[in-house]
C-alpha cells in the first residue's frame, strides 16, 4: 500500500493533508508557494524530509508563478526573497535548510540561462529531490532491518513514517523492510502529546499496512518497557548534531533515559541529510516553540484554564549517550559518534 505524501501535478504541490487523517484522506493543491508555506507552518505537511521537500516544490513552484522576465538574472532577488520566506517557517529540521540549499545552487546552476529554462531546472531538481528521498529511506530500511529479529515488539514516537517522508519513512521504514523480509512485529507508538502525531499518523500507516500497531499515552512507556513488552525503541530524528546528539520529537529523551534503565536499545534513523555537520553538539539546535493552543485545546475544547501560563517546546534533544545506533542511507554509525559520522561525510 503506497501512501503518496505529497507530489508535483499539473505546475501545482498536492499534499495528503495530515491535520485531517485519520478522519478523512484528503488532498490539498497548493496553486502558489504561499499556499505551501502555509500548509508547513500549519502542519498539513510535516516531519523533516517532507518539510525539505515541500519548501522546494515550493520555492520551484513560487518561481515558475513569477512573470515571464527578459533575462534570467532577473529572477534572482525574487528567487532568494521567496527562499527567504521558506527558511522562515519550522527552525528545527534542518533538512528544510538542507532542501533550500539544494534548489539555491540549482538556480546558481542555471542562472545564466533563460527565465523558461531556469523555471523548469528548478521544478525537475524539486521532482528529483522528492524521488530521492524514497530511495533513501528504502536503503535506510535494508541497514536497519538487521536490528530487528522476528517476534520482537518496536516501540516508536511521533511519525517518523511514509507521512514525515516524500514516502516508506525513517523510523518506520526499517519497520516495513523488517516486514518486507517476512519478519513478525508488533509496533507500540506513543500518542505524541500535543498533536498526536504517533495516534493520528503512526497508527493510520501500520494498520494501512496490516502491521499490528498498540498506542500507549506518553506517559506510559516506563511502565510498559519495565513490564518486558518493548525490545528496540526506533524513531526519527529533525537534526543531528555532528557529535550524534538528535532532536526529535518532544518526549523522545524521556523515551531515551528510559530505555537505557531498562536496557532496551534505542535507535534513531535518519538520512545524511538530517546531520548538521556545522554543529559541534545538540545545545546549538533550535528549538521551536509552537502556539499554546495546541496544549491548551482538544479539538476545539478547552482543557487548561483561561490564561493559564504554557510553555510549548516541539523538540528535545537527546544527547548521544543514550543513542545505541544511528541508521542512515551510508551506514549504520555507533559510538564514537563524531568519527562515525565525520566519516560518511569524508567519502
Ligand atoms: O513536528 P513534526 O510532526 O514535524 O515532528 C516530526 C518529528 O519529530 C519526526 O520524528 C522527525 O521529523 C523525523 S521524520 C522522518
Amino acid at each position: 500500500m503506497t501512501i503518496r505524501t505529497l507530489y508535483w501535478e499539473n505546475d501545482t504541490v498536492v499534499m495528503i493533508d495530515q491535520n485531517a487523517l485519520p478522519h478523512e484522506e484528503r488532498y490539498l493543491v497548493c496553486k502558489n508557494y504561499r499556499e505551501v508555506i502555509t500548509a508547513i507552518n500549519d502542519m498539513t505537511i510535516r516531519g523533516a524530509p517532507a518539510i525539505g521537500v515541500a519548501a522546494a516544490m515550493g520555492i520551484a513552484l513560487g518561481v515558475l508563478n513569477l512573470p515571464a522576465k527578459s533575462r534570467g538574472e532577473c529572477l534572482q532577488d525574487d528567487f532568494y526573497r521567496i527562499c527567504d520566506e521558506f527558511s522562515g517557517t519550522r527552525p528545527t529540521a534542518v533538512n528544510l535548510f538542507w532542501a533550500i540549499e539544494r534548489i539555491k545552487s540549482c538556480f546558481e546552476n542555471v542562472l545564466r540561462s533563460g527565465t523558461s529554462d531556469i523555471k523548469n531546472a528548478l521544478v525537475e531538481e524539486a521532482i528529483h529531490i522528492c524521488e530521492e528521498d524514497i530511495g533513501i529511506n528504502r536503503q535506510i530500511g535494508i541497514y536497519g532491518r538487521n536490528l530487528i529479529k522476528n517476534s520482537d515488539t518496536i516501540l516508536t514516537h511521533c511519525n517518523a513514517g511514509a507521512l514525515a517522508t516524500a514516502g516508506y519513512g525513517t523510523a518506520l521504514g526499517v519497520i516495513r523492510a523488517a516486514r518486507e523480509e517476512g519478519k513478525e512485529l508488533h509496533v507500540f507508538v506513543d500518542e505524541t502529546r500535543p498533536v498526536l502525531q504517533g495516534a493520528r499518523l503512526t497508527a493510520w500507516e501500520m494498520k494501512k499496512e496490516n502491521i499490528p500497531v498498540t498506542v500507549i499515552t506518553d506517559n506510559m512507556a516506563g511502565f510498559v518497557m519495565k513490564q518486558g513488552k518493548i525490545n528496540l525503541v526506533i524513531v526519527g530524528a529533525d537534526r543531528i548534531a555532528s557529535n550524534g546528539d538528535a532532536a526529535n520529537k518532544i518526549g523522545t529523551y524521556s523515551l531515551a533515559v528510559l530505555a537505557r534503565e531498562n536496557n532496551i536499545p534505542f535507535y534513531i534513523a535518519a538520512p545524511l541529510s538530517t546531520i548538521d555537520m556545522a554543529i559541534k553538539s545538540g545545545e546549538e539546535i533550535p528549538i521551536e516553540e509552537r502556539d499554546e493552543d495546541e496544549i491548551t485545546n482538544f479539538h476545539g475544547v478547552k482543557t487548561a484554564p483561561e490564561g493559564v501560563a504554557v510553555y510549548n517546546p516541539a523538540f528535545d534533544v537527546t544527547p548521544n549517550r543514550y543513542i545505541s545506533a544511528i541508521i542512515t542511507e551510508a551506514g549504520i554509525v555507533t559510538t564514537p559518534f563524531e568519527e562515525g559520522i565525520r566519516k560518511f561525510f569524508s567519502k
